[in-house]
């Protein structure tokens, strides 16, 4: 065996424990066996989850991929309804989602809710307020227990279906937490957060929680960035991405910078986007770097459009202290990566 065989080799090796570990974003992100409900090991097992390798998009008892929410606990969150729905057809649930149809006839459909409605926990919410050292704390055990890791992430731990919430206590006051947290489709019809149905005390400690969250696991969430793009690569484009995420600008922004998220009485210039958070995936042909720059460093405030109105409930936050020069400039070019090219005048010959 050659030396640069053998180095591929390594170097193969050494991906596949990076992917193992990404994927199950270390021992800190293992779920506690008491917590992984028996019919997900099922689950696992199954005929179908085998053949049809959902196992490379999800986590089923602490295996597989991060591409879609962790299952151990769906049932918590979806009805049998909802979970035949999106069966049937994700895209009809999710306009634009990465879940394929797999054209399911009834009976796997059938087999598939059963486990799904037995993937159930009950929560111990006496216990963990009784437990607690303080609301906060008994926040961050809630926090766990339902598994709001499933889709959103802290630091290193969970996913990113929803907006990563290493920052939310800076961008989210609590107050807008709770009337969130209450119920979320009644927020924002089209969102894919399901309602929990928390209990007022629940929710007090959840968003006392959030709160406290204002970017301590920052380096953590950076430096499995780090490693993500040593062994994978991806350049300024795919660092700027991961900037987007961690501080979660999509939050406010929309989905990929497209906009569309409601901010009541807001002004902007731009006649369209009156009442909207602007979108973002035009900025570079709009605005210069250093106005991009400025904004993301100091944060912006917008203008009421109608003065005697309500403050619009959303301002872009101020990231100086929080964002590297390098971080901001990967940003920008991400930001470029989303806008359609200048319209370029050709010389004549
Ligand atoms: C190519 C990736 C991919 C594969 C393969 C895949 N899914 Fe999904 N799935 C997703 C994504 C992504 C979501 C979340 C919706 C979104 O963000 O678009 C999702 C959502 C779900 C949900 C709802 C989760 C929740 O928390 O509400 C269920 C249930 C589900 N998938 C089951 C399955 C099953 C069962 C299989 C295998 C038969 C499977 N998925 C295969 C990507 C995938
Ligand atoms: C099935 C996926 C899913 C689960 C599970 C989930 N969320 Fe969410 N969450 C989302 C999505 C998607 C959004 C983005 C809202 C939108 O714009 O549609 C969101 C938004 C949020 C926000 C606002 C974040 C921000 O940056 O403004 C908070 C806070 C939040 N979720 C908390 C929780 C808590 C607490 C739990 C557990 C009780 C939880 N979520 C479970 C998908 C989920
Ligand atoms: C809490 C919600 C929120 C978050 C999170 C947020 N923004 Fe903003 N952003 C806004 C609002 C609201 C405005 C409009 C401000 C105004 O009208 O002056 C804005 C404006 C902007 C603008 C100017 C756009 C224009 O067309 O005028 C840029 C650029 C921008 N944000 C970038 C970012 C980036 C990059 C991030 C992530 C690092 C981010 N924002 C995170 C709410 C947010």
């Amino acid at each position: 065996m050659t030396i640069k065989t053998k180095l591929s080799n390594l170097s193969i090796v050494l991906f596949l424990i990076v992917c193992a570990s990404l994927t199950n974003h270390g021992h800190s992100a293992k779920a506690q066996d008491d917590q992984i409900p028996a019919a997900a090991h099922e689950l696992l097992q199954s005929q179908i989850v085998q053949q049809k390798a959902c196992t490379t998009c999800h986590t089923i008892s602490n295996q597989g991929g991060t591409v879609g929410p962790i299952l151990n606990q769906i049932g918590n969150r979806r009805s049998p309804d909802w979970l035949t729905k999106w069966l049937k057809d994700p895209n009809a649930v999710k306009l634009g989602t990465k879940m394929p149809n797999f054209r399911f006839n009834d009976a796997d459909i059938e087999e598939l809710v059963g486990y799904f409605q037995r993937m159930k926990r009950v929560i111990p919410t006496d216990q963990i307020f009784a437990e607690a050292t303080s609301p906060e704390d008994a926040g961050e055990k809630l926090f766990k227990a339902y598994d709001c890791y499933a889709c959103h992430k802290i630091g290193d731990r969970g996913r990113i279906i929803g907006p990563d919430l290493t920052w939310v206590g800076k961008r989210k006051t609590q107050e807008w937490e709770r009337v969130w947290l209450k119920d979320p489709p009644a927020y924002k019809p089209d969102t894919f957060m399901p309602n929990f149905h928390l209990s007022d005390r629940e929710i007090e400690a959840l968003s006392s929680f959030l709160h406290t969250l204002q970017g301590q696991h920052n380096d953590a969430g950076r430096q499995e960035e780090a490693l993500f793009q040593f062994f994978l690569g991806g350049g300024a484009k795919q660092r700027g991405q991961f900037v987007f995420e961690r501080f979660a600008c999509w939050s406010c922004h929309g989905e990929g910078g497209h906009g569309g998220i409601k901010n009541p009485n807001a002004y902007t210039e731009e006649e369209e986007y009156i009442g909207e958070v602007p979108p973002l995936d035009e900025v570079t042909n709009l605005m210069e770097p250093d106005e991009i720059r400025e904004i993301v460093i100091n944060g912006a405030i917008p203008e009421k459009n109608d003065s005697d109105g309500e403050n619009p409930p959303y301002a872009c936050p101020e990231w100086g202290d929080s964002i590297t020069e390098d971080e901001l400039n990967d940003l920008i070019i991400y930001l470029e990566s989303l806008a359609p090219p200048k319209p370029q005048f050709q010389l004549v010959e």
